[in-house]
Order: structure tokens, then C-alpha cells, then sequence
């Protein structure tokens, strides 16, 4: 697991803050109370972690950039006081970010948690398919959940995963991306990212859920699956997966707040204008058969509805949709 000593996260924020100008070893070492020379060790142990920070005699010390990893202290720092993220670990390797936060979720870990991997050599995807995680390039992890909703309610959570990342990523950028019901994140016909919500129910009362979330970030053509695309891919430039990372979390936070608050409508109404799902001809394929029609969109539960040849209506609650035309 990879952790920065409180010291190191406290001397990172008096740099950064500084937004591009020096700061002097001896302002640090007062701010810090600590010596000069001890500042210099922790700079160098900051440097040894990837952190790019220039030092002149002079001048004094001066943030240049952070390493392409994500980091448990920078991402908290980011996000003070939230629900979502109050407990973060980022690993190296592990085999499903989803597969360690059911686990946790059984142990009693507390709503919030999120678990980021750097790759994953078990990735899941839905429908026991496997999700290519290659090291270093894409954001792949999983937030524990226990909210008070029933198990019909499920699809709502995914949605809200949906939507916050689609205007996530259209703050960053000025691409389009879109959602193919429930949980496949689209720029054009190809796939960005994927949601996989895994849960553990009693009787109708949701015990705890896991939102998995894979996205294909600074993946290069050959790292990615057929059929899908990158973030650096579609705009040409690497992206800072922490500033990303946050992004998507704040913006999930929100939602997650409104929905267990009751209310749906604008989180339903976003997913719409994300989707271009309703009125258009589409193909579901479920676990229990495969039905055509029209798409009608999705009800409060977040279910979505079709109408097939014969007028019939059926709600759809998980499965694979293809449009049609
Ligand atoms: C899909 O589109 O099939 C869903 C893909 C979900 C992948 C993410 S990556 C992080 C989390 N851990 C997993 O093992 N899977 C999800």
C-alpha cells in the first residue's frame, strides 16, 4: 500500500500552495518547526516518490509537478470533510479494487471507502466478462456504499456513477461522452469506461454495495481491448489521473447525497441528456432473454422501460443494449 508520512503531506500543500513561486528552506522550517536540514531529507524523500521540486540556494524550494500515481494523502487532501473518499487506499496490484472492497464491506469498513489500484490482474467487468487494467495507465477503483435504498433501487447508484463521470470529464475536456444504459461510458461508438456495481443484500435490505469504476485513461491503442478508446487517445494529451480522480468523487458525492435524500428527478433528468437512449430502437439482451423495441427511458427506480413490437412494455433491470438503429 503506498502512504506519505504527515510531515511530507504537510510540506507538499506549503509548496504547492506557493502556486509556482520559490519558498525559502527557512520559512518551511518555521512553518513546520522543524530544521532546515530536516526539510532538505524530506525533500529528498519526496523527490526519491517521483515529486518533481527544483531547490536553489537562494530561492529556496519550488513545486514542479507531482509523479503520474495515485496517492492516498494527495487525493484526501483534496477532498476534506467527504463522505465519499474518507477512507482512501491506493495500491500497487491487486487483482479487483471490487473484490477487496466487498471483502472490507463484510469486515464492517464504513460507508465512504475507496480503493484505487494502479493496475489489476483480476479486473472485473459485468457479466463475468474481465476488465484490462494495464499498470499506471487508467483509474480503476471502488467505493464502499450503505445506503438506505432496496434492492429494486439499484440501478440508481450505477447512474449516478454514470452521470458523475460524464460531467467529470466534460469539465476537463470538451469531449462527448455518453451512457449506454446502464453503466458503459462511450465516446462515439466506442468504449471510455465502465461501471460494475456488485452488492450483499438480505432479505430486500441492501447491506453494503460496491461502485467499480475502470476508466481507460492514458491507455496507448495497444493496451486497450477491441471496441474501446482512451482519454489520451481521443484528445491527444495525458491526463493527471489524481485531478481526475477527485473530479469524479466530488461530483459522485453530490448526486450520492441528493439520491439518499430522496431525490431522483435531477440526477434522472442529467442521465437522460447523457444517454440519447429514450425514442430511439434498441436491443436488450438480459439474463432471462432478449428483447427489441423502443426505448422508452428510465423510471424512478432507475429501471430502464421499453416498448416492444407487439405495444407490450417491459422494465428492464440489468442486462446488454444495443442500439438498433
Ligand atoms: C464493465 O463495463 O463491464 C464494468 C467494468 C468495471 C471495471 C472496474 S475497474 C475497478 C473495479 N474493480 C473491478 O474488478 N472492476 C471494476
Amino acid at each position: 500500500m503506498m502512504t506519505q508520512s504527515k510531515l511530507e503531506t504537510k510540506l507538499l500543500r506549503l509548496l504547492r500552495n506557493a502556486r509556482g513561486l520559490h519558498i525559502s528552506g527557512e520559512e518551511l522550517s518555521q512553518k513546520l518547526n522543524i530544521t532546515r536540514s530536516a526539510i532538505w531529507k524530506h525533500i529528498e524523500s519526496l523527490r526519491e516518490a517521483g515529486y518533481r521540486i527544483s531547490a536553489s540556494p537562494h530561492r529556496g524550494y519550488q513545486f514542479l509537478g507531482a509523479p503520474d500515481r495515485l496517492l492516498p494523502d494527495e487525493l484526501k487532501d483534496a477532498l476534506p470533510n467527504k463522505l465519499i473518499g474518507r477512507q482512501i487506499l491506493c495500491f500497487e496490484s491487486l487483482d479487483s479494487t471490487n473484490r477487496l472492497a466487498l471483502e472490507m464491506g463484510a469486515k464492517g469498513s464504513p460507508e465512504g471507502l475507496t480503493i484505487f489500484a494502479e493496475e489489476q490482474t483480476k479486473g472485473r467487468g459485468r457479466l463475468g466478462r474481465s476488465w484490462a487494467s494495464p499498470k499506471g495507465k487508467g483509474l480503476y477503483f471502488s467505493i464502499l456504499l450503505r445506503p438506505l435504498l432496496q434492492i429494486h433501487q439499484i440501478p440508481k447508484i450505477t447512474l449516478t456513477a454514470a452521470v458523475a463521470i460524464c460531467q467529470a470529464l466534460g469539465e476537463m475536456s470538451d469531449l462527448k461522452v455518453s451512457i449506454r444504459w446502464p453503466n458503459d461510458l462511450l465516446v462515439g461508438q466506442r468504449k471510455i469506461g465502465g461501471i460494475l456495481t456488485e452488492m450483499n443484500a438480505e432479505s430486500d435490505r441492501i447491506l453494503y454495495i460496491v461502485v467499480g469504476i475502470g476508466i481507460n485513461v492514458n491507455s496507448g491503442p495497444r493496451q486497450l481491448p477491441e471496441g474501446a478508446t482512451s482519454l489520451k487517445e481521443q484528445t491527444r494529451k495525458a491526463w493527471d489521473r489524481c485531478a481526475l480522480a477527485i473530479k469524479i468523487l466530488e461530483k459522485i458525492e453530490g448526486h450520492y447525497r441528493k439520491l439518499i435524500a430522496g431525490d431522483f428527478k435531477e440526477l434522472a433528468s442529467l442521465w437522460e441528456s447523457y444517454s440519447l437512449i429514450s425514442g430511439r430502437r434498441i436491443s436488450a439482451t438480459t439474463l432471462v432473454g432478449k428483447c427489441e423495441g423502443t426505448a422508452l427511458g428510465i423510471d424512478e427506480d432507475g429501471a430502464l422501460w421499453i416498448r416492444e413490437d407487439n405495444g407490450l412494455q417491459t422494465k428492464v433491470l440489468s442486462g446488454d443494449i444495443v442500439h438498433v438503429r
